[in-house]
């Protein structure tokens, strides 16, 4: 089955597959069951904010921090690539298919330490940003959630369906911890290619999301994640593209998704990673 969108009123149709099994919840609003932390804000209403993140972290650190890693990543696969000239915007010239797997098979699950800039500043500027503690430490895991540095060649499929993060804690765990949702662009991010987003969808009731269970099926590959089909008889999403030093936060709770890339020939990188309130000791 095909899926449509409009993503900034352009029609998007990706192909489904017949094991996606479309249902609806029950008549609640999740965000607010949970007691959702972006409901707190001054733009709670809308689920997301972009904000100067110059306090946050040094942007051409993180750069070069995350230009070390997918080096080293490079030429620890492929010890006969010539990697000296190796920029994040031309990484799809330094990989091919098999070794674009490899290299996210490592860059999905990096944690703080496997960086060197100052996390740290960061999770404190966060948690001033929301008004409350926040940490790695997903209370549900009991374990450190990961940060995902998010790859996407010129007009390559790789990028997720439109989904909610909250589904796989909700429909696995019964439960949906207070938490954020944190994306920051590091290269070609401009124009179209930015992630799309669809405000307010955080208020949407179950009853009217119509949506599969984690492991959907799109283009052809599986995703960890859901799919959502249409909220409250909306297809519609809207693009985000934060300059380089602002990040995109955004309720855990908000429907995102096909964050394409429609360059010819430069690389799309992001960091994303969630944030959870901290319980108080
Ligand atoms: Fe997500």
């Amino acid at each position: 089955m095909e899926l449509t969108y409009q993503i900034d009123q352009i029609a998007v149709t990706v192909q489904g597959d017949e094991a996606n099994e479309f249902t609806t919840g029950d008549a609640v609003v999740l965000a607010k069951a949970y007691d959702d932390l972006i409901l707190e804000q001054s733009w709670g209403a809308e689920g997301y904010t972009i904000v100067d993140a110059q306090e946050a972290f040094d942007f051409t650190e993180v750069k070069r921090d995350i230009t070390k890693i997918l080096r080293s990543i490079i030429a620890e696969l492929s010890p006969t690539t010539d990697v000296n000239g190796f920029s994040l915007e031309r990484y799809h010239h330094y990989v091919d298919d098999a070794m674009h797997y490899a290299v996210i098979g490592k860059t999905r699950r990096l944690y703080p330490q496997d960086f060197g800039f100052d996390e740290q500043r960061l999770v404190g500027f966060l948690s001033r940003l929301l008004g409350t503690d926040l940490g790695y430490m997903n209370p549900v895991f009991k374990a450190n959630q990961w940060i995902i540095v998010r790859i996407n060649r010129p007009h390559t499929v790789g990028y997720n369906p439109i989904h909610k993060d909250i589904y796989e804690l909700h429909d696995g765990f019964g439960d949906i911890p207070r938490m954020a949702n944190v994306w920051i662009p590091i290269c070609g991010v401009e124009g179209r290619t930015g992630l799309p987003i669809a405000p307010c969808s955080h208020l949407v009731p179950e009853d009217q999301v119509s949506r599969t269970k984690a492991g959907s099926v799109m283009e052809g590959q599986r995703y960890s994640v859901n799919c959502i089909e249409t909220w409250g008889g909306d297809n519609q999403l809207q693009t985000m593209c934060p300059n380089q030093g602002e990040m995109l936060v955004f309720s855990s709770h908000l429907i995102h998704g096909l964050g394409r890339n429609h360059h010819d020939d430069t690389t799309r990188i992001s960091l994303e990673f969630r944030l959870y309130e901290q319980a108080e000791n």
